[in-house]
C-alpha cells in the first residue's frame, strides 16, 4: 500500500521541478485528433512521458506522449498531449496513474476531450457534446482493490460526476460564440473494436447519446479525490442498429480535426472566464 503512495510521489516530485513556477489551475488531458489545443498553450516546460518515472507510455498513432506545462488565456495549465487507453493493455491503475499524480501536485480541475460514436439520432458527424454524465461499461473498475483512502472514500458520490458549473460556463460561451453544442451522455466501453451496429443499439436503449473507449475510468478516479470535471467529446462517426458505419481510425481523426477550432474555442473560453 504505502508503495503507490511512493510511487505517485516520486513521480510528482519530478514533475514538480518543471511546473515550480506555479501550481496549474487545470489539467487537460486530450483526446485523439485533439492534439491542436497544444497549439494554444504558451509552453514553459515539456516533459515526455518516457522522462517521467512511474508514467504509462503511449502506444497509438495520433497519441503523442508528453506533459505541457503553460499558459493558456493567462492561466497555468498542465496537458496530457496523449493518453493511454484500457485496450492497450494497462491496468485500469495504469490508464488512470495520472489523475493521482495531478491531485499529489495540488490540481483540482480536469477538462478532458475524447472522440466518440453519436447514437443520438439528432447528432452530426463534427458535432460537439458536452458530457454531462456517463455509463461506465469497462470490465474492469479503477477503484476496485484497497481503498487509497489520503485521496477519498472507499465508496465514492457519484451524483455530479461533470460539474455543473462547468458546464453551464461552457454552454454559456458556445451560446455567446454561436458554437453548436450537443449535451449527453457518454458510454464507455473498453474497444478496441468500434461497436457492431447492434451494440450502438443497446447503448442507445441504455440511455448513452455517444460511445467512445475512453474518460470514464479517468472521470471515476478524479471524482474519487474530488476533483471538478468537465469533458468535450467530439462526434466523429455515427452509429445505430439501421446504420452500418463502417469506421476507421483515420476518419475519426479527420472529424475530430474538422471539430477542432470549436473545442479549442470552448477550453479556451472556459479556461479564461472559468474561477
Ligand atoms: N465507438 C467507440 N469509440 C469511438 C467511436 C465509436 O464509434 N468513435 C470514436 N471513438
Amino acid at each position: 500500500m504505502q508503495q503507490i503512495y511512493d510511487r505517485i510521489n516520486e513521480t510528482a516530485r519530478i514533475i514538480q521541478s518543471y511546473i515550480s513556477e506555479h501550481t496549474p489551475e487545470f489539467a487537460i488531458i486530450l483526446g485523439s485528433g485533439l492534439s491542436k489545443l497544444e497549439d494554444e498553450v504558451e509552453v514553459i516546460s515539456e516533459i515526455s512521458y518516457k522522462n517521467i518515472p512511474n508514467f504509462p507510455k503511449s502506444t497509438v498513432a495520433g497519441h503523442k506522449g508528453k506533459l505541457v506545462y503553460g499558459k493558456i488565456q493567462g492561466r497555468y495549465v498542465l496537458m496530457m498531449a496523449g493518453r493511454v487507453h484500457y485496450y492497450e493493455g494497462y491496468s485500469m491503475q495504469e490508464v488512470t496513474y495520472p489523475i493521482r499524480v495531478f491531485k499529489q501536485l495540488g490540481i483540482n480541475r480536469l477538462i478532458l476531450s475524447n472522440a466518440s460514436g453519436g447514437v443520438n439520432p439528432n447528432f452530426s458527424i463534427g458535432d460537439v457534446m458536452i458530457i454531462r454524465d456517463h455509463i461506465n461499461l469497462f470490465p474492469e473498475h479503477p477503484l476496485r482493490g484497497k481503498n487509497l483512502d489520503e485521496f477519498g472514500a472507499r465508496f465514492p458520490d457519484m451524483s455530479k460526476p461533470y460539474s455543473h458549473t462547468m458546464i453551464a460556463t461552457l454552454e454559456e460561451i458556445a451560446k455567446k460564440q454561436g458554437i453548436k453544442v450537443q449535451k449527453g451522455v457518454y458510454v464507455g466501453l473498453q474497444g478496441p473494436t468500434f461497436e457492431t451496429p447492434a451494440e450502438y443499439g443497446m447503448v442507445r436503449i441504455l440511455g448513452g447519446d455517444a460511445v467512445g473507449m475512453s474518460t470514464v475510468p479517468e472521470v471515476i478516479v478524479a471524482r474519487h479525490q474530488g476533483m471538478e470535471v468537465c469533458a468535450l467529446s467530439v462526434i466523429t462517426d455515427l452509429g445505430g442498429p439501421d446504420i452500418s458505419p463502417n469506421v476507421s481510425h483515420e476518419e475519426v481523426l479527420n472529424a475530430a480535426n474538422i471539430a477542432m477550432p470549436n473545442v479549442v474555442k470552448l477550453v479556451k473560453g472556459l479556461i479564461e472566464i472559468y474561477k
